[in-house]
């Protein structure tokens, strides 16, 4: 009995009724048409189930943090600083925490000044506030092939159309960065920015080599484009290691994005952007105009915990964690997919970037996979031209090493059935289309 398949169905024409029932649909501005829901969010709300192995989410893995003592020290917070911690704030960020954020980026070999940092509502809001000063509708950005979704949703919701440059296992390709910005340039185009996510790349898993990102700093300066960094990761290398940003090569042309969701907690959603002096301006105006401030408690929070705690540690807990957890998966994958499959090796981070034999499609794929208690998300998900309908981004962060790899071996289970199918028929089912969509907690 598939128990899993009439409640996906359940979900899915509960989605289609609410759309189709929607009495605002006429008022919406034309930027918000762009913005769609994922079709596999509904897919989602059943690939959370207790019998799901879920290697589709990229959530931290919370239990590795000393809930206790966070708990006193929030409770200390309210007693002692209440009256500060939870009143309005300052839109750029509250200072102590700017000059610890200057600290953790020089770990980076970012030489940076607390005044140059805007504290943002997670990096996802530095992305948008980005994104709002510096896009016009029909604007061009570039970004790897594939791409954090999260972003191309915000490239997305300020109508800017993403040109794909591609990677390999050493991140970005310098070559094809100035094949791009040639193409566009015979069109007349400029891009905006370069969003580029170096270190241990959502969803890719790769790292941008040393030697590339001098190179792909002096194309971006060559063609008169500016590099938007994003940097989330950066501290999560499985054995500590750490790269250049870089933002520390080129201050003046570099726009950096940090956040303390990887290495500390999403849910206080503290993130920042440093970005050169006049940018920084513009930054903190559009703040103010989206949030008028970021949480003033949250950054206590995370300005308490970096000055009295040992967080360098805990990042190395978390690498750990991420260490066994990559392991497991890695070996799973080798003992259990079929050939013709593969999958990048990531050195840190969250993610490992699945391609899977020709005439699958992983999006159609996904219902018979979370039937088969296993979620992942589709690799549509990460491009803004319908690419990516061979791969797919699997999750290690969050489930157990032995979850992981019983997810891995319901997957191998899947792909061996969809190759039979194949063999059999010749096609697997029709090809779907996906374009960006908005970012949730399953894709992010
Ligand atoms: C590459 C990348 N950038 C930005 C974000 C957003 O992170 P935050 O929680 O700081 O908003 C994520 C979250 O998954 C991410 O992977």
């Amino acid at each position: 009995m598939n128990r899993g398949q009439p409640a996906i169905q359940g979900y899915q024409a509960g989605r289609s009724r609410e759309r189709s029932r929607d009495p605002h649909l006429h008022r919406y501005a034309q930027r918000a048409a762009g913005m769609t829901a994922s079709e596999i969010r509904a897919l989602f709300a059943v690939a959370s189930r207790p019998e799901v192995v879920s290697l589709a989410g990229g959530m931290p893995y919370l239990p590795a943090l000393p809930m206790d003592s966070l708990a006193d020290d929030m409770a200390s917070l309210v007693a002692q600083d209440g009256m500060t911690a939870l009143q309005y704030g300052s839109a750029q960020g509250i200072p102590e925490l700017r000059e610890q954020i200057c600290e953790v980026m020089a770990l980076e070999g970012v030489c940076a000044h607390p005044d140059d940092v805007t504290v943002t509502v997670g990096s996802q809001s530095a992305l948008d506030l980005v994104t709002r000063i510096f896009c016009d509708p029909g604007d061009v950005v570039l970004a790897e092939a594939p791409s954090y979704v999260g972003a191309l949703g915000s490239f997305t919701a300020y109508q800017a159309q993403v040109v794909h440059v591609p990677m390999d296992d050493g991140g970005l390709v310098p070559d094809a960065l100035h094949d791009a910005l040639r193409r566009l340039a015979e069109q007349g185009r400029t891009p905006k920015f370069l969003y580029t996510i170096p270190n241990f790349h959502n969803p890719a898993g790769v790292t941008l080599t040393v030697s590339r990102r001098s190179e792909v700093l002096e194309i971006c300066a060559a063609h008169g484009v500016l590099v938007i960094e994003d940097n989330p990761y950066g501290l999560l290398g499985f054995d500590g290691q750490t790269y250049p940003a870089l933002r520390a090569s080129d201050p003046d042309n570099v726009v950096y994005l940090g956040s303390f969701s990887k290495t500390f907690a999403p849910g206080l959603r503290v993130g920042w952007a440093l970005a050169p002096h006049a940018v920084r301006e513009k930054l903190v105006l559009a703040a103010e105009s989206a949030t008028l401030c970021p949480p003033t408690f949250t950054q206590a929070v995370v300005s308490r915990y970096l000055a009295g705690h040992d967080w360098k540690s805990q990042v190395k807990t978390y690498q750990e964690a991420y260490r066994d957890r990559r392991d497991a998966m890695i070996s799973a994958l080798e003992q259990q997919l079929p050939s013709g499959c593969r999958w990048t090796r990531p050195d840190g981070g969250f993610f490992v970037w699945l391609s899977v034999p020709a005439g699958l499609d992983t999006k159609a794929m996904l219902p018979r996979a979370v039937t088969q208690r296993v979620a992942y998300v589709p690799g549509t998900a990460f491009y803004a031209d319908q690419a990516g309908s061979r791969q797919i981004r699997l999750s290690f962060c969050y489930p157990p090493p032995d979850r992981i790899k019983e997810g891995v071996r319901r997957l191998a289970g899947v792909l061996e059935g969809e190759l039979e199918l194949l063999a059999t028929f010749g096609s697997v089912s029709p090809r779907t289309v996906a374009g960006p969509q908005s970012p949730s907690p399953d894709t992010a």
